[in-house]
């Protein structure tokens, strides 16, 4: 990661910023990498009311890098992205918000998501939920996620820094989010998948729902997504099964589940 200096936070330089910026894409080798770099340089022309906010989240980005060793979805960046904020994420929430018809799913409902990442999709998210309980095992994300609430002044989201693995609770949900976490990339996740789907069924009140999201098609083969569903099938009935068309690359090709507690 190549920060920007202080004083490029304190005034508005883009000019400055972008010289810098571009030289870091001359560098980077990968594509997910340059992308985020792209989304900096694009949010740096764009947040100079927020300029405090980006220097903040900036600083706990470099606090992941120096000190968080597992692999890190934003890249040096964002994984998710928070328009009301001009943060630009590898992946689009409102185009998932949208494509899912979330709004309508956590209406009024006390939702639990599972491994949140940054939260944006919570902090979207809670104006139409009663309440949300949010964790990732990151400190990093939940950090930067607790900067952003307190930024957009959101008070019934809680956000929490465990592993769902640790994760006690006497409370039931309404409605738990499995968004792309049943297995994790970063090797993180250490339940089976029947381990993980009959903990979220135990979070959940007679009744409630699950909202589940593959992983992109490059990462979880039809194959692999077979197998899932299956597992989902002994907890739950699977109500409504779609394939996701809205959003960045990184978004498009999912399959999304809306199923209820057998
Ligand atoms: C692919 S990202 C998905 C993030 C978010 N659910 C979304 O869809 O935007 C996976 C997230 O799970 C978190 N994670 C991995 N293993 C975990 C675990 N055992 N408990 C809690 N969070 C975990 C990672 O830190 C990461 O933020």
């Amino acid at each position: 990661m190549v920060p920007l200096s202080e004083e490029l936070y304190r005034k508005w330089q883009p000019i400055k910023a972008s010289r810098i910026l571009l030289g870091a894409l001359v560098q980077a080798k990968e594509q997910d990498m340059q992308e985020s770099i792209l989304n900096r340089l694009k949010d740096y022309w764009h947040c100079r009311r927020f300029l405090n906010l980006h220097y903040d989240l900036q600083k706990i980005l470099e606090e992941e890098q120096n000190s968080y060793s597992s692999y890190k979805y934003g890249q040096s960046y964002f994984y998710q992205s928070c328009k009301p904020c001009h943060i630009t994420g590898l992946r689009s929430t409102e185009a998932r918000i949208a494509s899912m018809g979330l709004q309508s799913l956590v209406k009024g409902a006390r939702v639990l998501d599972i491994g949140c990442n940054v939260g944006f999709l919570d902090l979207e998210l809670a104006p139409f939920a009663q309440s949300i309980a949010a964790f990732d095992i990151n400190l990093y994300c939940i950090k930067i996620a607790q900067r952003v609430a307190d930024q957009l002044n959101i008070k019934n989201v809680h956000f929490i820094c465990t592993t769902f693995e640790d994760f006690h609770e006497e409370q039931l949900y309404d409605v738990v989010l499995s968004f792309a976490n049943h297995h994790t990339y970063d090797q993180n996740t250490t339940q089976s998948l029947e381990e993980y789907f009959l903990k979220i069924s135990t979070y959940l009140r007679p009744g409630g729902g699950m909202l589940f999201e593959s992983h992109a098609p490059t990462y979880e083969t039809p194959e692999q997504l077979s197998r899932t569903l299956k597992v989902i099938s002994k907890f739950f009935d699977i109500k409504k099964q779609s394939v996701l068309k809205k959003g960045n690359k990184g978004d498009k090709g999912r399959t999304f589940c809306v199923c209820v507690k057998k």
